[in-house]
């Protein structure tokens, strides 16, 4: 069975920073009190005429380039998003349309927050399976548009941001050893955003990200301690062996108290959101991005989503 494995990374987020200090003065909150439940400073936003894709779009061409592939090289794209600027064309046609990645198959993926280990895992499927060689992974998400302003628990939660991956079964540098996914969605309505329905039932407000941000928590801390043992079981390896742990960005007290559990003294728990907040299916992509600097030949990198759905992925790479 072919290996696959990363071959290149990009990252982009808007320039815009909306800071706690700036929510302060649109809602009735402070900054002590976001610090302090979730350790969110700032976090980046689209201006009012922006959209993501041009963000996406500077992701992948970083990725690309580091890779080393030319653009008619990219045999797919996957994209991604559940807050993409148009739903149809989907934005990977137009990634791939930027890009002029013109022998690409294209579509887009909405898993939420744990979209990127979605787009990582079926990347690989393709990449084991197919007779093709490259394959673009990208995470782009304006959840800014999807939350209510005057609404004090949610909109201080999200950012926007894009990350890409390129993938490739030639030779990879840095293979994928394991990846899981998995969902329970008898938790559905847990997490809700978006879509039309609140044109049918004539409330306008359920168009807005809506959540049961506790029992999101409980859930978000225990599956990342599971995907800590069962990830690293199905590489073989032992869970203290993972250098890495890279969550999604949600809330530094979910990434605490996994930690805490997890207890690993070898393993590293990667966190930026205290400068992006939370930015759905990005997330990871930013945070690998962050750090990919600091990795070592044979360090193994362990990367959890998790997110409505509600949904979980993760993957297992040795660098
Ligand atoms: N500023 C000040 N007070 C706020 C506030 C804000 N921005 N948001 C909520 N509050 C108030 C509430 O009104 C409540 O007041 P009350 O006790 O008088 O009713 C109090 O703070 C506690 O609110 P609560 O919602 O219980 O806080 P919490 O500790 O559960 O934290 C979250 C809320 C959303 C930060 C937390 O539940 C969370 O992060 N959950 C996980 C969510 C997640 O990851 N979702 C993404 C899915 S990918």
């Amino acid at each position: 069975m072919k290996q696959v494995g990363i071959c290149g990374i990009g990252a982009a987020a808007p320039k815009k920073v909306l800071s706690n200090f700036d929510l302060e003065r649109m809602v009735d909150t402070s900054d002590e009190w976001i610090v302090t439940r979730t350790g969110i400073r700032e976090r980046r936003v689209l201006e009012k005429d922006e959209g993501i894709l041009g963000y996406v779009v500077e992701a992948a061409e970083i990725a690309r380039k580091q890779s080393g592939i030319a653009p008619e090289q990219i045999d797919f794209v996957i994209s991604s998003t559940l807050s993409p600027d148009r739903v149809s064309p989907a934005q990977a046609f137009e990634v791939a349309r930027e890009l002029q990645a013109n022998q690409a198959f294209c579509f887009d993926l909405n898993a939420a927050c744990s979209g990127l280990m979605y787009g990582l895992a079926t990347a690989e499927s393709f990449l084991k399976t197919r007779e093709i060689k490259y394959g673009l992974v990208t995470a782009g998400e304006q959840v800014s548009r999807f939350l209510d302003y005057n609404d004090r628990s949610t909109c201080i939660l999200f950012g926007d941001g894009a990350a890409a991956l390129m993938l490739t079964n030639d030779n990879p540098e840095h293979v994928i050893l394991a990846t899981e996914l998995g969902a329970n969605p008898n938790m559905s309505e847990e997490v809700v955003i978006g879509g039309v329905r609140h044109l049918l039932n004539n409330q306008p407000g359920d168009y807005y990200f809506r959540q049961n941000g506790k029992s999101v928590f409980r859930f978000a801390v225990s599956k990342i301690k599971e995907l800590y043992e069962t990830i690293p079981e199905k590489a073989g390896v032992r869970p203290e062996q993972i250098k890495y742990l890279i969550p999604h960005q949600a809330n530094i007290r979910i990434i605490d108290a996994a930690a805490k559990e997890i207890a690993s003294a070898g393993t590293e728990v990667i966190a930026n959101v205290d400068r992006y907040g939370n930015t759905s299916s990005a997330s990871i992509g930013l945070a690998l991005h962050e750090v990919w600097g600091r990795f070592q030949k044979g360090d193994l990198i362990l990367m959890v989503g998790f997110g409505a759905g509600l949904s979980w992925g993760g993957a297992l790479i040795q660098w």
